[in-house]
């Protein structure tokens, strides 16, 4: 698709917030008889793309879903070779962050992350705070039902310390709870390779999501791409449970 395809999305219609599930990194690296690895570094490249698209036409928040809880279940020099490359991409990034007004927001248990991952997306995060042309919700060791617990047990001791009432619990409490705060839910999620699934991805947040699955693979998720799944958003109507009309 050409830069003209850009002009097509009506800026008057744009989703707030996009999340993707960036999915088919190592199905990408197998198609082309590369290690699983190169699959990742090249997703990488795209998030980046995809940061690129989001500042041009002006999208305020982007949720990328860089490791799972589950993660952690893959072999150890994957999941080692994904944590150097996260630092390695913070370090790179960072000045360019900083140029592009892009704060970095992680999401997810952190504390769980390797002691060096940790100190380099503190050191983003703190650098980054004050900007606000585009909100990176980075999500590291992320669950949307883990982001749920952490929420509950937050609110619980409030509840047990007096300070919150049972009473004053409302939709915009839980809000209040939850990693994303005082964020525009997502407009659009996006997920690439195949899948059909949320995968524990911002659970609460995507209650009226609009959905766009594709099976082209991460690495090759372009502008193009990109352009396509906002296009396709903005055919949707959306109605929130009412009649639209
Ligand atoms: C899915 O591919 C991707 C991941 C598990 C997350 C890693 C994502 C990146 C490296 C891109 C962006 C990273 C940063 C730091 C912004 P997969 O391995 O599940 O692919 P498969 O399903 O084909 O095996």
């Amino acid at each position: 698709m050409s830069n003209s395809a850009t002009f097509k999305v009506k800026i008057e219609k744009l989703p707030r917030h996009v999340a993707i599930i960036m999915d088919g990194n190592g199905r990408w690296a197998k198609l082309h008889g590369r290690p699983r690895i190169h699959g990742h570094q090249k997703g990488v490249e795209r998030a980046r793309e995809a940061c690129e698209v989001a500042l041009e036409l002006g999208i305020t928040v982007l949720s990328l879903y860089a490791f799972s809880t589950e993660n952690w279940s893959r072999p150890p020099g994957e999941v080692e070779f994904l944590m150097a490359l996260l630092e390695e991409y913070l370090t790179k990034e960072l000045p360019i962050m900083m140029d592009k007004e892009i704060r970095l927001h992680p999401i997810g248990r952190l504390k769980d992350l390797p002691v060096t991952t940790q100190k380099k997306v503190k050191e983003a995060m703190e650098a980054t705070k004050g900007n606000a042309r585009l909100t990176l919700n980075l999500a590291l060791n992320y669950g949307g039902r883990a982001e749920l617990v952490d929420a509950f047990k937050d609110m619980a001791k409030l509840l047990k310390e007096g300070k919150l009432s049972p009473h004053d619990i409302e939709e915009a409490t839980v809000n209040r709870f939850l990693y994303t705060k005082a964020q525009p839910f997502p407009d659009l999620l996006i997920r690439t390779s195949g899948e059909l699934r949320i995968s524990n991805f911002l659970l609460w947040q995507t209650a009226y999501t609009e959905l766009y699955f594709t099976s082209t693979l991460w690495p090759d998720f372009d502008r193009s791409e990109f352009i396509k799944a906002l296009l396709e958003y903005q055919k949707r109507e959306r109605r929130f449970g009412g009649l639209g009309y």
